[in-house]
């Protein structure tokens, strides 16, 4: 399994993404996730820099993490609070970790990260096996954006500043779409590609119910913001039985 959250992206990765860090954007995350637990340990899939596992944490709920990078974990370590949390390195479609958990959680399109169907499918059954029998799991990420694409084009802008480009690259007949990351810092161009899987709602909703889960909830915010047509990501919560 590649790792593209190695040292060169995890030095930069909070500054990258500071809208990400905004407490306007992270805070209805922790509500939810907070509320879901339910009093319950929960595990984070692809855990990172502890965007949203160190606040969590600070609520009061126990978090454990899985991640593929060393990088990334050493950031979480060095925060404040961060040494408290267990954090596996490994790959979040197969590694386990021992304690049962009423909450699996994989947030900010980390599910396209898995590049293949089956490493997807296989990630919804990893989450099954780590919950408890009435826990879920919550998935965000974006609905694919093929809506966009007129036909024939590969490529879409969604992000143009005088400082910052990004383009993704799609390829229909493999569902496969490449980031491409372009930033102007202290002069010098950085350039980073990161290749993800989209995947439909109704395509996840079938990867629960092949883990034996169901969906609970879809909403295309963490207020519960009504998921329509004009959504452009989603908050699926999925169930696995009592
Ligand atoms: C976009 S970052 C998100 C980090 C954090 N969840 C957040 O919201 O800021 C994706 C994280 O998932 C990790 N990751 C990607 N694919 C993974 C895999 N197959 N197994 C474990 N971790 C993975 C990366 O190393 C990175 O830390």
């Amino acid at each position: 399994m590649p790792d593209h959250f190695g040292e060169g992206v995890a030095a930069g990765y909070d500054e990258a993404a500071a809208d990400m860090f905004d407490p306007a954007v992270v805070d209805p995350v922790v509500d939810f996730l907070e509320e879901l637990a339910g009093g319950g340990a929960a595990l984070e899939l692809g855990i990172g820099t502890g965007r949203i596992a160190l606040p969590l944490t600070r609520r009061g709920v126990r978090v454990h993490g899985i991640d593929l990078s060393e990088a990334m974990v050493s950031r979480l370590r060095a925060k404040p609070g961060g040494d408290n949390l267990e954090v596996a390195i490994g790959d979040f479609a197969t590694a386990h970790v021992p304690d049962p958990f009423s909450l699996v959680y994989l947030v900010f399109n980390t599910i396209g990260n898995l590049t293949t169907q089956d490493d997807q499918v296989a990630c919804f059954q990893n989450a099954a096996a780590h919950l408890e029998p009435g826990g879920c799991f919550v998935i965000e990420v974006g609905v694919p954006g093929l809506q966009r694409l007129p036909p024939g084009e590969t490529v879409r802008a969604f992000e143009l500043t005088p400082t910052k480009l990004g383009f993704d690259e799609y390829d229909v007949v493999s569902q496969k779409l490449v980031s491409h990351h372009y930033r102007i810092q202290d002069g010098k161009l950085e350039a980073l590609s990161i290749p993800f899987r989209y995947v439909w709602p109704s395509e996840l909703d079938l990867m629960a119910r092949l883990a034996g889960m169901r969906l609970r909830e879809r909403w295309s915010g963490w207020k519960r913001e009504p998921f329509t047509s004009e959504s452009t990501k989603h908050v699926s919560v999925w169930e696995k039985p009592r």
